[in-house]
Parts: structure tokens; C-alpha cells; sequence
């Protein structure tokens, strides 16, 4: 089955839906296709919340911020709305062309220098995703890993694409081996990329660092906070470890 992919982008005035004037613009899209529809709001490229269209209510990405500014899940939901009605038309006029399928691009780089034995966060990013839908999975030494990760919601580019980045808490050592592989229609077999440490960050990795992380900084604050509280666990679980020792 070719699922027939006509997406819609739509730009939002925030003066229209927020009362708080730091918010830039909204984005929200509709596709016939799960993830069915995301509606967020975004600073400069930083997702400040988005509305879970399952439970129907709004996620802050930075922790705090809903004391100093709020939002209707409604608005989304009315919007996502519209934008599946808009869908429809625009199927039906597009004689059901099916959008192509962009190969998205992947890379892995690690958030803070190393040092051996302290919690560190592995930030996977993958730039020009279409259509938004993917799968991202972590890998340490072939083993699929089940928790300890975030991950940001599609953050909307300029072109029309997507971006997404995804967590990982962990502690670095000599031996581990990490992967973030990334599954899209637009690749013909997963894009793999891996990380594991090298003695000194080799150049490209730096650059890809910076690269990725533009723009990226506020928004992620969030989500690193949730990955700090996983690492806290994990060095109360190696101070543990230590004591028992
Ligand atoms: C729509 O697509 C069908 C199948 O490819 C084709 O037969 C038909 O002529 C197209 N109609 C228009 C209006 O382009
Ligand atoms: C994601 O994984 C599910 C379950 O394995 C699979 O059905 C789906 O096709 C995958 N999606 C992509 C974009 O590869």
C-alpha cells in the first residue's frame, strides 16, 4: 500500500493564539498517516510546547514555563482540525500525488567533553526529515536500549522539512560502542551512526556539534532537564555501585 501523503504546513501569527509575546510563531500539520498531526509552538527553532493530541493537553518543553504563560489545547486541536479538512482538499487536487520521500540526515555527537566515568548525553540529529514519519532507535554494543532517552517533537524548517533530535543519558567508557539508527521511507536500508569514544573529538564531530545545535539551545533545555534526572539516578547508582565495592 502507498500511503497517499499530502502534508500541510501551516504558519501561525502568535499574537493570534498566545497572549505571550516571546513565542515567534506556531507550526501545526495534518497527514493520513501516523503520527497523524503535531501542532507546537516554536522560539527560533525551539519547540516551547506542543498539544498531545492523545490526551489533549499541552506539553511544556521547559519545565516551569506553564506558570508564566498558558495556551488552550483547544486552539491546537480546532487547528489540526482545519488542517485535516484543508488535507482532504488538497489531496483530491493534487489528483492524489504522492509527496516524495526525502532521505533524511543523521548524525550523533556527544553534548559535553568527555570525561571517563561521568554522565554525558549522546544527542542524535537528523536534519531534512519528510515525511515526519520515522524511527529512532539507540544501540549500545547491539543491544537495543529501552529507557533513559528524550527526544524533541518534529521542529519545523524553513524548507519545509523537519528536524529532530534525540537523547541519550549515559557514561562514557573506553569500551561501549553507541548507535543511533534511523528508520525513514526515504532511506532504503537504515542510516546507522555511531559513537563511541576515540581518546581526543576528532574535528567533523565538532562541527556537526555546532551544525545541529543552532538555534537548538532553549529548546532542549527541557528535554536535558529530563535527561539530567535520569543521569542523577545513574551516578546515585554508581556512587552506589562504589560504596558496595
Ligand atoms: C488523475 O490521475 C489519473 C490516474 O493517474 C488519470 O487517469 C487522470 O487523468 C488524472 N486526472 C487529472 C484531472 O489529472
Ligand atoms: C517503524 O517501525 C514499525 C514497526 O517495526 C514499522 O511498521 C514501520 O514501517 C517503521 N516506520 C518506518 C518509517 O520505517
Amino acid at each position: 500500500m502507498v500511503p497517499v501523503c499530502a502534508l500541510l504546513v501551516l504558519l501561525l501569527k502568535a499574537s493570534e493564539a498566545v497572549t505571550v509575546d516571546y513565542f515567534d510563531y506556531g507550526a501545526d500539520y495534518y497527514q493520513t498517516y501516523g503520527p497523524s498531526g503535531q501542532y507546537l509552538f516554536d522560539y527560533n527553532g525551539n519547540e516551547m510546547f506542543h498539544v498531545d493530541l492523545e490526551s489533549k493537553s499541552v506539553v511544556w518543553t521547559l519545565p516551569g514555563l506553564e506558570k508564566y504563560a498558558s495556551f488552550d489545547p483547544q486552539g491546537g486541536l480546532q487547528d489540526i482540525n482545519i488542517a485535516k479538512y484543508n488535507l482532504d482538499i488538497r489531496i483530491k487536487r493534487s489528483n492524489r500525488t504522492v509527496a516524495p520521500n526525502i532521505p533524511p540526515l543523521v548524525s550523533v555527537y556527544i553534548s559535553n567533553p568527555v570525561v571517563l566515568g561521568e554522565p554525558n548525553i549522546l544527542i542524535c540529529c537528523t536534519k531534512n526529515i519528510f515525511p515526519p514519519v520515522m524511527n529512532t532507535t539507540w544501540i549500545k554494543n547491539g543491544e537495543i536500549i529501552r529507557e533513559g532517552f528524550k527526544e524533541t517533537s518534529y521542529l519545523p524548517a524553513q524548507d519545509g522539512t523537519f528536524r529532530k533530535l534525540h537523547y541519550l543519558a549515559f557514561i562514557p567508557n573506553d569500551h561501549d560502542i553507541y548507535t543511533c539508527e534511523v528508520e525513514h521511507w526515504g532511506l532504503e536500508k537504515p542510516t546507522k551512526r555511531i559513537w563511541k569514544h576515540e581518546g581526543s573529538t576528532p574535528i567533523s564531530e565538532a562541527y556537526q556539534n555546532v551544525i545541529c545545535a543552532l538555534g537548538l539551545a532553549v529548546g532542549i533545555i527541557g528535554i536535558i532537564a529530563g535527561v539530567m534526572l535520569i543521569i542523577k539516578g545513574m551516578k546515585q547508582s554508581t556512587a552506589q555501585g562504589r560504596n558496595q565495592r
